[in-house]
């Protein structure tokens, strides 16, 4: 079927989504408390501004400005997550002990991809990935069991929020975005099963010879930026 705005050839499910977004309201929506109102207001404004100018250049938009703010938001946390570990990759390395610190890396690396993954879905959407202001992490914990006691508490929020970010897609009846939201419904498990198993881990370590042993083991962990994410890709180096 031909679509009436833009001219492109659409099969049946898209066309019925294009009507669902057409009448969903793009007006003001809640960004979640833990954004600055002056943030929040701020990417209230670009994005009616955007979708504004989308409107005049008749660009097809498959994506609700609250679906996509919604995400918006939770790539900020993503990256958040990102920088917490990364703060704790550098407490470990100035506490001599590179074995957690290269573990805490490969975290941080996985919650970038995990940010631009999400960033990249609302681009492919046709809305505007946003970039807001990221809160400095924590810096020093008393011990190596607290920073991973911390790593634990913190993928049980982050899971909190993906479950919320899911709710969003319901209310907005947005089926893509459920669908895409799955693989960190999955992600959370694994991320939290992880951090469960390193947390016991560090925490059984009673002495010195324990925690160098368990160092070791964490310092074998292997990451690499999967193909699409690489921060270096080929073609630059
Ligand atoms: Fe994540
Ligand atoms: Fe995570």
């Amino acid at each position: 079927m031909l679509h009436p705005s833009c001219g492109f050839f659409l099969r049946g499910s898209e066309l019925l989504a294009s009507l669902i977004w057409r009448s969903a309201s793009v007006g003001r929506s809640q960004l979640p408390n833990d954004v600055s109102t002056t943030e929040a207001q701020s990417a209230q404004r670009t994005h009616r501004g955007s979708e504004q100018l989308r409107k005049k250049k008749k660009v097809y938009v498959m994506i609700s400005d609250k679906m996509a703010q919604a995400l918006n938001v939770q790539a900020n946390r993503e990256l958040y997550s990102s920088y917490l570990y990364l703060s704790m990759s550098y407490y470990f390395q100035s506490k001599s002990m590179p074995g957690f610190a290269h573990w805490m890396r490969a975290q941080a690396g996985e919650e970038l991809v995990h940010t631009m993954k999400m960033l990249d879905y609302v681009a492919s959407r046709g809305g505007r990935a946003r970039m807001l202001a990221v809160e400095a992490p924590q810096a020093d914990w008393g011990s190596p069991v607290q920073a991973f006691q911390h790593v634990w508490e913190h993928e049980r929020i982050v899971t909190g929020l993906i479950h919320a970010l899911v709710k969003v897609a319901e209310a907005e009846k947005d089926g893509q975005a459920l669908d895409f939201l799955q693989w960190y419904v999955k992600e959370q498990v694994e991320e939290e099963e992880s951090s469960d198993e390193v947390l016991k881990m560090v925490s059984a370590a009673g002495d010195t010879a324990a925690l160098a042993a368990a160092e070791g083991k964490l310092g074998a962990r292997r990451f690499k930026f999967p193909r699409g994410f690489e921060m270096f890709p080929r073609d630059l180096l």
